[in-house]
């Protein structure tokens, strides 16, 4: 096989991650999960105190190394050789992430290890940005979109924590996609020739295959 691209973008809790590596593991490829470098920086700048108000400096993301690595539906990720693959799902992460994921400085660190990971090897990739900057030139595109309240409900059950409310959960996904697609930069949109998929009424299976279908009919 030639090396492919393939970009899996869309909302909040649409399950772009776990798309993305069923894809990975159907056609034994390489996954990067980029909202968890977003996570990671995240989880690093809330440790140390330092506020999205203000720019990073190249210093402080000097001292930011973050690896990921997917065998088999197993996928960590390291920040400094700690592996933060839990924490990065945190509350608080969840809270702040978008608020960094805004700065040009901590894109522009997430584009270079994506574009970097990418430069031998087939990946898929799932994201905001994947279709639309990163990898304007993937071979795949898909957008992935689906009912807030249906995906704060598989949220919800997805991290079984009865003491968090859907409802809780509902907000935090509206802020996030609200943040997401009205930032200036890289905001969350649809490429163009991204194939929509409104995940609200499909189980995880029937995305796949619509997913599958697509890569294969081309
Ligand atoms: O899993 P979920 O869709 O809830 O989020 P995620 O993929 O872990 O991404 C967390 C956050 O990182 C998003 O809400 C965005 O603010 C940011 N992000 C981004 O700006 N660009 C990306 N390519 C991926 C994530």
């Amino acid at each position: 096989m030639n090396k492919v691209i393939i970009a899996i973008d869309g909302q909040a809790s649409t399950g772009k991650s776990t798309q993305a590596k069923k894809i990975a593991d159907n056609l034994s490829i390489n996954y990067r999960d980029s909202g968890a470098y977003y996570r990671a920086i995240t989880l690093y700048l809330l440790n140390t105190n330092i506020n999205y108000d203000f720019k990073i400096s190249q210093e402080i993301l000097d001292q930011i190394s973050i690896s990921q690595e997917y065998k088999k539906g197993n996928f960590r990720i390291f920040l400094n050789d700690d592996d933060v693959t839990n924490k990065v799902r945190g509350h608080m992460v969840s809270l702040s992430v978008s608020n960094y994921a805004k700065k040009p400085e901590i894109r522009k660190f997430v584009f270079d290890q994506l574009r970097k990971s990418a430069e031998s090897k087939s990946l898929v990739v799932d994201g905001r940005d994947i279709g639309t900057v990163v990898f304007p030139e993937a071979n795949f595109k898909f957008f992935l979109t689906g009912k807030p309240r249906i995906r704060a409900e598989r949220r919800h059950k997805q991290i079984d924590d009865d003491s968090v409310k859907v409802d809780i959960i509902e907000q935090e996904i509206n802020i996030r996609d609200k943040t997401d697609s009205t930032r200036e930069i890289a905001p969350l949109r649809k490429a163009d020739d991204a194939f929509k998929i409104d995940v609200s009424d499909l189980t995880i299976d029937e995305v796949f295959n619509k997913i599958l279908q697509k890569i294969k009919s081309d």
